[in-house]
């Protein structure tokens, strides 16, 4: 009886302690219209799985959103974040996709102190150059699935390559990873093909190609316009002809969409279907109930966005002002996230196996590890 009565008080002052802890404003600056509409809730609803498997608390803070859609639009990025950082008053902000908004929000983040936990966009400058101690990413940088692929088009024999994709920092740093892993395997980039983002007027470029004949085409596209492209690409003859290789945004997210256009295509990046690892198929499992559709690589960015969070704060007791021990904790972790255990490198860019893939039905199965730990060099990067 005596230890019933302990036991209950004991809830009770728990319940009363976490009752008066401030809820953590977090604000979620990401897509939902435009052709990245659909990562931007792929991304939400995996942050939100997370939390709801901590039963909606983090340190014993209870979370509230405020959500902001900034269209992938970089010129409305510097008043968005300011609606979250000055408005709002946000704790963090968790955000975006694309990577022009990303370095508006990471100057924003800097400028005023705020931790910012960005679940995708890989500009290579937030971990480069802008790095700060605030600032992390639960993504990839744009140059590590390309470089992974330039090393997988070497091996499978490709001398001259075309290059396509759309002129911004994610297109043009993609190709960059890419370009440098190919050329220092003795292959050469002909051509580098781009067009303005986010258009998908891509017959002109295709006719180009066409007429170059490359042994192989490297592409960054994502989201709407990776749908179209592939498309785009058969329609015109080329998938049977020309080696189509790609970032793995170009399959991700998009299957349904594409269809057999994509049979058989061959991508890279940090997550794929197939992979046998028990947190994935529990991921798999929760986000297909709670969402009634299969998880993909933004999901999974989400996800580990708000374990990382958890993290800081519960190494911090939930003091984001805690700035410097927030970040020792993400370093030192070992992140048990469904694209398996992955660390945080120095400049708070993942270091992570960047997996082959390829096309089959509607799934982008994993057929091997293209490079195993794979660090982004965190160039300019000073902590
Ligand atoms: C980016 O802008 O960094 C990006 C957008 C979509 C997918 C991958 C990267």
């Amino acid at each position: 009886m005596k230890s019933r009565i302990a036991a209950l008080a004991a809830a009770l002052i728990a319940t009363a302690a976490s009752a008066q802890a401030p809820k953590l404003k977090v604000g979620l600056m990401l897509p939902y219209s435009g052709t990245y509409a659909a990562l931007g809730t792929a991304i939400e609803n995996g942050f939100r799985l997370y939390l709801a498997e901590q039963g909606g608390r983090i340190a014993g803070r209870e979370i509230e959103f405020s959500k902001v859609d900034d269209e992938s639009e970089p010129a409305k990025a510097v008043d968005n974040v300011n609606k979250l950082i000055k408005r709002d008053n946000v704790d963090v902000l968790v955000g975006t996709v694309h990577s022009g908004v990303a370095m508006a929000m990471a100057k924003a983040a800097k400028d005023n102190g705020t931790l910012l936990i960005i679940p995708n966009a890989g500009a290579v400058a937030v971990t480069g150059p802008m790095c700060a101690e605030n600032i992390f990413r639960s993504s990839f940088s744009n140059w590590q699935p390309g470089y992974a692929m330039g090393e997988v088009a070497a091996k499978r024999g490709a001398r001259k390559v075309v290059t396509i994709t759309w002129k911004y920092a994610a297109g043009d740093e993609s190709v960059g990873g890419f370009k440098e892993a190919f050329e220092k395997s003795g292959g050469q980039v002909v051509k580098e093909l781009s067009l303005p983002f986010p258009n998908v007027e891509f017959q002109p470029l295709l006719t180009e190609i066409a007429a170059i004949k490359p042994d192989a085409v490297y592409t960054f596209f994502a989201g709407g316009g990776a749908v179209k492209f592939v498309k785009d690409y058969a329609a015109a003859g080329l998938k049977n002809t020309i080696p189509l290789y790609g970032a793995g945004f170009l399959t991700d997210g998009t299957l349904e969409a594409q269809g057999a256009d994509a049979d058989g295509l061959l991508t890279t990046l940090h997550y794929g279907d197939g992979l046998d690892n028990a947190k994935d198929k529990t991921f798999r499992a929760a986000y297909a109930k709670a969402y009634g559709m299969p998880p993909d690589a933004y999901a999974v960015q989400g996800y580990d966005a708000a374990q990382m969070l958890a993290i800081g704060l519960n190494a911090t007791k939930g003091d984001v002002s805690r700035k410097s021990d927030f970040a020792k904790a993400i370093v030192a972790a070992k992140i048990d996230s469904p694209r398996g255990v992955f660390t945080i490198g120095a400049n708070h860019n993942p270091v992570q196996d960047m997996y082959l893939r390829q096309v089959l039905g509607k799934d982008n199965k994993v057929i091997g590890v293209a490079s195993k730990s794979l660090a982004d060099p965190g160039r300019g990067c000073k902590m």
